[in-house]
């Protein structure tokens, strides 16, 4: 669990009075330069921003939250999974779809934009060392904190994902999980069926596990896709992580907007989480 020390000075705005503290790859602000922003589809697009020290210390399945230059005075920071780090670079990707005023805007922003960062933030993923076969299952832009993941695993594992999307032309990050994972494990479907099953996500899912036992299941997407998920890995005796996108105010643990109810009492989805075991969530 990440533990960010938080102090306050004063200053105008609260999200400027944020100091963090140093715990080595702990959460650090880190203004970050846009190096390249575009839609991939018609609602989906892709933010590639110079931030080395995030690029660095992010592990699969941990966060950024963002404020949008422009719009500090109207809305919150917004928190986005780190879809790639390159720590070589000092870079990082994030996949986002535009929903609301904030992602919008953040669609508009020119290469060289300064963007406000705070991050690597959460638990991330936490698959057993010795997992032999692996099922990844992403919903819409759930997939976003499944590809770092996916690049993890050795050889010797077998990795699966399950990837669904309302419609075909939804389905554009599929292709970069080739990098890491054969053609045949690729499991893709559409509500409507305009690309790969015509089915849900968690029909694909039953199936698989019908066909054979996996070591680990690790899922992010709609929750009620989640709640599903993490009952056909309980039905089938398997460890499984879901990934919790729960609205978020502070994302330093300090607010309780997130607060996700576990075997073990509240815990916050921004510290505790956003990933916790499946079978500890109380749906
Ligand atoms: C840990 C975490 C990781 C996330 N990773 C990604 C990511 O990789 N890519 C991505 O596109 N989005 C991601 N999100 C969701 C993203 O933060 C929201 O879509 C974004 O904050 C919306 O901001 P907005 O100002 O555009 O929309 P708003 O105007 O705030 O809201 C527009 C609509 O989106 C809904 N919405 C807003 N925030 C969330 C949320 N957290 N969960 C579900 N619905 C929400 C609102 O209910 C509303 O209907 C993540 C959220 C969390 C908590
Ligand atoms: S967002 Fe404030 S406690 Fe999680």
């Amino acid at each position: 669990m990440v533990n960010a020390e938080v102090t306050y000075r004063a200053c105008d705005s609260e999200y400027n009075r944020l100091e963090l503290g140093s715990d080595a790859g702990g959460p650090k602000q880190e203004i970050g330069i846009v190096i390249d922003n575009g839609f991939m589809a018609q609602t989906i697009a892709k933010i590639r921003l110079s931030a080395p020290y995030i690029a660095q210390n992010t592990r699969p399945g941990q966060f950024v939250h963002l404020r949008l230059p422009g719009l500090e005075a109207h809305i919150l920071r917004r928190p986005f999974s780190v879809y790639a780090a390159d720590a070589r670079n000092g870079e990082i990707q994030l996949l986002y779809q535009t929903v609301g005023l904030g992602t919008e805007h953040l669609s508009t922003l020119p290469n060289g934009t300064h963007v406000d960062l705070i991050g690597p933030i959460g638990r991330g993923w936490q698959p057993p060392r010795d997992a032999k076969r692996v099922l990844l299952v992403g919903g819409g832009l759930g997939v976003a904190p499944l590809y770092s993941l996916a690049s993890t695993f050795t050889t010797e594992t077998e990795v699966h994902l399950v990837m669904g999307a309302q419609s075909a032309d939804r389905l554009i990050c599929w292709k970069p999980f080739s990098t890491y994972i054969t053609e045949p494990c690729l499991h893709i479907t559409t509500d409507d069926g305009s690309a790969g099953q015509h089915c849900f996500t968690t029909k694909a899912v039953k199936d698989l596990l019908e066909i054979g036992a996996f070591d680990y299941i690790a899922t992010c997407g709609p929750e009620p896709m989640q709640k599903s998920v993490a009952a056909l890995a309980a039905e089938h005796q398997t460890f499984c992580e879901v990934s919790l996108e729960r609205r978020m105010a502070c994302g330093i643990g300090a607010c309780l907007s997130c607060v996700v109810n576990t075997t073990s009492g509240l815990q916050r989805a921004c510290v505790d989480g956003p990933v916790f075991n499946a079978q500890e969530v109380i749906w």
